[in-house]
């Protein structure tokens, strides 16, 4: 899979987190505390930098240290990604402030990862990118350890622009079929992840919450407008049956409007708890 770079990573993250929906955050971290007799450990699978750890910690998950009393009811992050430098820039950023472990793995082999005592598996942006397979596997290991998904950011298929051009349509029709295919995680799930997610879950026993959580992205957001449009015009440029030069000019007027024009991209956040 392309690396995912911390300057894109931290440019999307003001949007990220206007976007996440704030009820199944709270929720996720009530799950996460209820149970005294469960450790509150998060294991974070394609954690990145750590946006996850910062959008929850701001949404009320203390920081570790900050905890007086029993140490053993200490907040324990385990950060998993295949990615030593990203990794080490969550480690840089928040290792004095949270117990962190960190796990280089691939998500591939679900066998290594760190479920033992988890009480809250959670990702961000993370499951539009992977296969179907990988959730199966997923919903048998989280069954096992009977611990509950907060999974955040999830694509849904709808991207919007303003002001309009006639290219759109063809364009976005381009851009999910591309967010179907092999990322390194297999034939990806693309706009269906939530959907997946919510049906996978359900059968095996959980009780699912769908939130949806679209970027909406104005004048105030167009450095990552910017980004994001070179992004889709090169994802679609080749073997979808768009015409260059008709790409290049919808990528022209995209970027003329970026400072003014308005942009939503639609996600939905999924939680899923053990039923019993
Ligand atoms: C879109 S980024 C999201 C990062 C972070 N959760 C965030 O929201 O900023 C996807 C993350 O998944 C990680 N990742 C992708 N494929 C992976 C794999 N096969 N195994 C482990 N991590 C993977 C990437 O390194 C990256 O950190």
């Amino acid at each position: 899979m392309s690396g995912f770079s911390v300057a894109w990573l931290d440019l999307r993250e003001g949007a990220d987190n206007a976007a996440r929906d704030k009820t199944l955050a709270a929720q996720a971290l009530a799950w996460l505390t209820a149970d005294d007799t469960a450790m509150p450990i998060i294991v974070d699978l394609g954690s990145g930098t750590g946006s996850t750890l910062r959008a929850l910690t701001h949404v009320g998950a203390s920081p570790a240290r900050d905890i007086p009393g029993n140490p053993t009811r200490d907040l324990v992050w385990r950060l998993v990604d295949h990615d030593p430098a990203l990794l080490n820039e969550a480690l840089r950023r928040h290792g004095k402030t949270h117990i962190i472990e960190d796990y280089e793995a691939d998500l591939l082999d679900l066998t290594t990862l760190p479920l033992t005592g988890a009480r809250l598996v959670t990702a961000s942006a993370l499951f539009d990118l992977v296969s179907l397979s990988v959730v199966d596997a997923l919903v048998t290991r989280l069954v096992q350890h009977h611990a509950g998904l907060y999974a955040a950011l999830n694509y849904d298929g709808i991207t919007q622009w303003s002001p309009p051009h006639p290219l759109d349509g063809h364009v976005l029709a381009a851009f999910n079929q591309d967010q179907r295919r092999d990322k390194g995680l297999g034939l990806a799930l693309g706009p269906d992840a939530a959907d997946y997610l919510e049906m996978a879950l359900s059968r095996a026993g959980y009780t699912v919450w769908i939130a949806d959580s679209p970027w909406e992205l104005g004048p105030d957001d167009a450095a990552l407008v910017r980004e994001l449009i070179p992004g889709i015009a090169s994802a679609v440029a080749d073997g979808y049956g768009l015409d260059r030069q008709a790409l290049q000019e919808w990528q022209e007027f995209r970027l003329a409007h970026a400072a003014t024009g308005r942009c939503v991209v639609g996600h939905q956040d999924v939680l899923a708890l053990p039923t019993t």
